[in-house]
């Protein structure tokens, strides 16, 4: 067999560029690869610098062949570092399309007999196929990422959704079960209130008629009646009857009055009445509620106001929605027992105008959150807390299409952030909890 031929058969049939060069980039030899790429013989190019052939990628091929004639050892190229060292183009095998071909290229030492390395070898390797597949795949995988994260955020939207629903059936059961409890204790509360009152005028009287009673036995100077009167109110222990009546009758007519306003928040609650809609300035809405509050407020906070210019004009129910700016500033003020930061900020936000109130409170945990909107959930002592400020206000931003959101990092304090649209509710005569709940 002519062996020579055969290894000039193989190397011009193999599907890989093979090209020798020498310590000054000089190409000693290429094979049909580079032949048929370049469209030039090697009897055409021999001795031709190869860097000058393909300018583009000089500096490149220059540091690897340099280091292979430095250190002796093979360099490689791959394509996914550096993928069209040459310039020649291969097609894909997906598309079909024509493009600049992808090559791992291996630059091999050529040691001469004494072992020293004076000329290089490139074995290039079309692999326009496998990056071919392998962009293919990736893409391939960023696209099922992608669908996958966008699964995950409208599972997540739907868990929300749910949640929300949950709320809001649980919610209306309640604002039913309020509602039915509200008109049942209305009237004995009225009756009982407006008794207490004529008692407490009743008490009065009495007592004045003892006063009376007493100026004339002592007036008669008889001894006998002024003792059988000290003697009977001794007895009966009048003198501290005549001192508590008024005490107790005083402190049952608050009571009632308490138990009044917990009624009218139950109902407001389960009925938020129909108070009139309009266009309102939302930060003037809350300096005016912030005057309210303002004895709560005045010695121990320091208020940071941080309004935006020129916010729009909120179509809502300007009294009820100050009624939420009124619990949440006396809920800021109540959980910063000391001194404290208040912050209010207002801002717009696409179609909705937002409004937060922060604290530097003690903040909230986060079993306590999720309890936040049920009504009578509340951490304080009992008369000082109802528990009904934030189901109100919840159900009074529901009514208005809005939203609460609360951030709190126990210890930091807490946020509140009161959103509207500023177009209000879409329809107004079809508000969400509008039903007739209480007559
Ligand atoms: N800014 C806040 N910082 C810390 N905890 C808060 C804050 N606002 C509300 N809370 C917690 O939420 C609970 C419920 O608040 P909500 O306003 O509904 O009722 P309340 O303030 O307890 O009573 P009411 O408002 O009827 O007087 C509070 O008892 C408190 O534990
Ligand atoms: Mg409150």
């Amino acid at each position: 067999m002519d062996l020579p031929r055969l290894h000039f058969q193989l190397n011009n049939r193999l599907p890989l560029g093979i090209c020798v060069l020498n310590a000054e980039y000089q190409v000693l030899y290429w094979n049909d690869f580079f032949s048929d790429r370049t469209g030039q013989s090697l009897a055409a190019i021999q001795g031709q610098n190869l860097l000058e052939m393909f300018p583009a990628q000089s500096r490149y091929l220059k540091k690897k062949i340099d280091s292979v004639l430095v250190l002796n050892n093979a360099s490689f190229s791959y394509w996914e570092h550096q993928p069209h060292v040459f310039p020649f183009s291969s097609s894909r095998p997906i598309t079909g399309e024509e493009t600049l071909m992808y090559q791992n290229i291996e630059f091999l030492p050529i040691e001469s007999e004494d072992s020293s390395v004076h000329n290089v070898c490139l074995v290039v390797q079309d692999v326009t196929e496998l990056a071919s597949y392998f962009q293919a795949e990736q893409l391939l995988s960023a696209k099922l990422e992608q669908e996958g994260a966008e699964l995950k955020a409208l599972n997540e939207k739907l868990s929300m959704a749910q949640s929300q629903l949950l709320q809001s059936e649980k919610m209306a059961a309640i604002g039913q079960l309020a509602a039915g409890v509200a008109h049942e204790i209305n009237n004995p509360i009225g009756f009982i209130s407006s008794n207490l009152q004529t008692l407490q005028d009743y008490a009065t009287r009495l007592l004045k008629l003892t006063e009376f009673y007493e100026k004339v036995v002592s007036k008669t100077g008889n001894d006998a009646y002024l003792a059988m009167q000290r003697d009977m109110q001794q007895r009966l222990q009048f003198g501290f009857v005549r001192q508590d009546l008024p005490d107790l009758l005083k402190e049952s007519i608050d009571g009632i009055d308490r138990v009044s306003e917990i009624v009218k928040n139950l109902k407001a609650f389960s009925h938020v009445d129909n108070a009139q809609w309009q266009p309102a300035d939302l930060v003037d809405g809350l300096e005016n509620t912030l005057k309210i509050a303002a004895n709560q407020l005045k010695y121990k906070v320091e208020i940071h106001r941080d309004y935006a210019e020129d916010l729009p004009q909120v179509y809502c129910q300007p009294n009820q929605i100050n009624q939420v700016f009124l619990n949440l500033l006396v809920n800021a003020a109540q959980a910063m027992e000391h001194k404290g930061h208040l912050y209010l900020r207002a801002w717009q936000q696409n179609k909705d105008v937002c409004i937060e109130v922060r604290d530097t409170g003690p903040g909230i945990s986060s079993e306590h959150m999720k309890r936040l909107f049920e009504p009578f959930f509340t951490t304080k002592p009992v008369g000082s807390g109802t528990g009904l400020g934030l189901s109100l206000s919840y159900s009074i931003v529901k009514k208005h299409h809005g939203e609460i959101q609360i951030h709190s990092t126990p210890g930091e304090g807490a946020s509140f952030v009161v959103i509207l649209p500023i177009t209000g509710p879409e329809k107004t005569a079809d508000l969400p909890g509008s039903e007739q709940l209480i007559s």
